[in-house]
């Protein structure tokens, strides 16, 4: 493509996920490192995707082609001789290729994530090939763009074992923070397993000397940028009740640290063209949400009573989640109010246990379904009055976000993206989009709901919020930007 004199250069970016999506996906990181790799290329940038190649990602609909000089590459990960393959296909709904890699011997799993004694070379080796991987395709990155513990050796990685190489003389690794209560701990030994040399001094020696490596903690401390996916989680993790054991390296590092909140994927969560939906809408006709709070009343089991106030949750059943909270106040909610709770997600044994007695004890109020089902997620999206989502800590958050442009009215604690997303409802001046609360108790929760039972009553407020949410844009064409803006100025130091 050629570029007149007032268009900046396109950038080289590789970047390397454990989760993208729809491919493979446990949370918002597949949705993320998707999107922004789908943006980029629509915007011009050279963009090469690495993620393994698991064995449960449905490969029906992709169709996929060994790339051929990258077949069989032989790789040594401390005592063991193996090799791994790099295939191609197409990102379902955008036209970016994504690479696969394929190593059966350590994707060959029932899940993304194991408890194997294996797991650390997992990630090893993601890490490593997407570097051998520029090399083979002789593409110079620009940027390398790596997301959480999974690929936080990477920057180590380009200073040290590969170099020598000077196709990676101006390459600058940015490591994006999704979530920081998840670091990718091993024992040190594993040492041998990441080939360092030498460079294991620069692993951080007083780990090392207690027995561990941390993954993510090298990543914080080799990556020439660190970003996270708000402004408000890249202040809260500087401190000591967010930053889970790595506040004062990141406090070292706060003028290298940014916060750019994540986007949304309107091709996929918008109510007007929706197609897991009964009915589509959008502001200037909401007729079809009340179609598709009926249909999702019916189909849950649910009374069908359309005054009745419908909560929605869609989750990861994990404490992060504020899910102990819910356990502690909704059923004594439920008996005192008048409100139905549609719930999805799977996780914890304990939390899925809790949503089924709540179910059982409900049956007419309460709707737990149990697992993963993305045409769900988004009806319940699109049915429900109010979304809620009462996290310890939230980096980013999507749901809340995709609630907002479903008409359906976030309730929050204001923590992370959720205080960066979600603005408070002032009844006397019509403002605002959702409920936010502060304190992780139960007097919070409580208050913050029989708000939102309150509220909805009006329902001219409730009806102007709703139209004040669905008007945000989260758009990626500008968070991405953000990031363009940010790998710039890193190209120019
Ligand atoms: P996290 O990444 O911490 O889980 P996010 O809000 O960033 O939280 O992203 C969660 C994503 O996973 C959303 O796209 C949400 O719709 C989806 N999701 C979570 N649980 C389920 C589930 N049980 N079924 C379908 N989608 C789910
Ligand atoms: C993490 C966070 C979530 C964030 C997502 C994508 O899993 O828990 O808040 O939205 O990553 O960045």
């Amino acid at each position: 493509m050629a570029h007149n004199k007032n268009q900046k250069k396109p950038l080289n970016i590789c970047i390397a996920s454990a989760e993208v999506a729809p491919l493979a996906k446990t949370g918002g990181l597949a949705d993320v490192t998707a999107a922004l790799a789908a943006q980029l290329h629509r915007d011009g940038h050279d963009v090469r995707l690495l993620m393994p190649c698991y064995s449960r990602i449905d490969k029906s609909k992709l169709d996929i082609q060994p790339v051929n000089f990258l077949q069989s590459v032989p790789i040594r990960m401390g005592h063991r001789h193996g090799e791994f393959s790099i295939d191609t296909a197409t990102l379902p709904g955008s036209t970016l290729k994504i690479y696969l890699l394929r190593c059966p011997e350590l994707y060959d799993r029932d899940a993304i994530y194991t408890s194997s004694e294996e797991e650390h070379l997992r990630f090893i080796l993601l890490s490593r090939a997407a570097i051998v991987m520029c090399q083979y395709m002789q593409f110079s990155p620009d940027i390398f763009s790596c997301h959480d513990w999974h690929t936080s050796l990477i920057p180590l990685y380009l200073k040290s074992i590969y170099g020598w190489d000077g196709l990676f003389a101006n390459t600058r690794s940015v490591l994006t923070i999704h979530n920081i209560g998840y670091q990718g701990v091993f024992g040190s030994g594993i040492l041998p397993d990441l080939d360092l040399g030498d460079a294991a001094r620069q692993l951080h020696q007083d780990d090392l000397r207690d027995g561990q490596i941390n993954f993510m903690k090298t990543g914080l401390l080799h990556a020439n940028l660190l970003t996270t996916v708000s402004p408000t989680y890249a202040q809260e993790i500087q401190g000591d009740e967010y930053g889970m054991g790595l506040q004062d390296l990141l406090r070292e590092r706060s003028n290298t640290l940014v916060g750019i909140l994540n986007g949304v994927d309107y091709r996929e969560w918008n109510p007007e063209t929706d197609k897991h939906l009964p009915a589509n809408y959008n502001s200037s006709n909401l007729a079809g949400k009340k179609s598709c709070k009926i249909g999702l009343l019916k189909d849950l089991g649910l009374a069908v009573d359309t005054d009745r106030p419908l909560i929605g949750v869609v989750t990861r059943l994990a404490s992060q989640k504020g899910i102990d909270l819910m356990q502690r106040v909704l059923p004594s909610m439920l008996s005192k109010r008048d409100f139905s709770l549609a719930v999805l997600g799977s996780g914890e044994e304990r939390f899925e246990d809790f949503f089924q007695r709540l179910q059982h004890h409900f049956p007419d109020r309460v709707c737990f379904y149990r697992g993963y089902n993305d045409r769900l997620a988004h009806y319940i999206e699109a049915g429900s009055d109010m979304f809620l989502m009462p996290s310890v800590y939230e980096p980013c958050g999507l749901n809340q976000m995709y609630s907002l442009k479903y008409g359906t009215v976030p309730i929050v604690r204001e923590t992370g993206g959720l205080a960066d997303s979600v603005e408070q409802i002032n009844a006397d001046s019509g403002t605002g989009t959702g409920i936010l609360f502060k304190s992780y108790d139960e007097a919070g929760l409580y208050w913050a709901i029989t708000r939102g039972l309150k509220l909805i009553q009006n329902q001219r407020l409730w009806r102007q919020v709703m139209l004040n949410g669905m008007s945000q844009d989260f758009s990626w064409e500008k968070q991405t930007q953000r990031y363009v803006d940010l790998f710039r100025a890193l190209g120019n130091q």
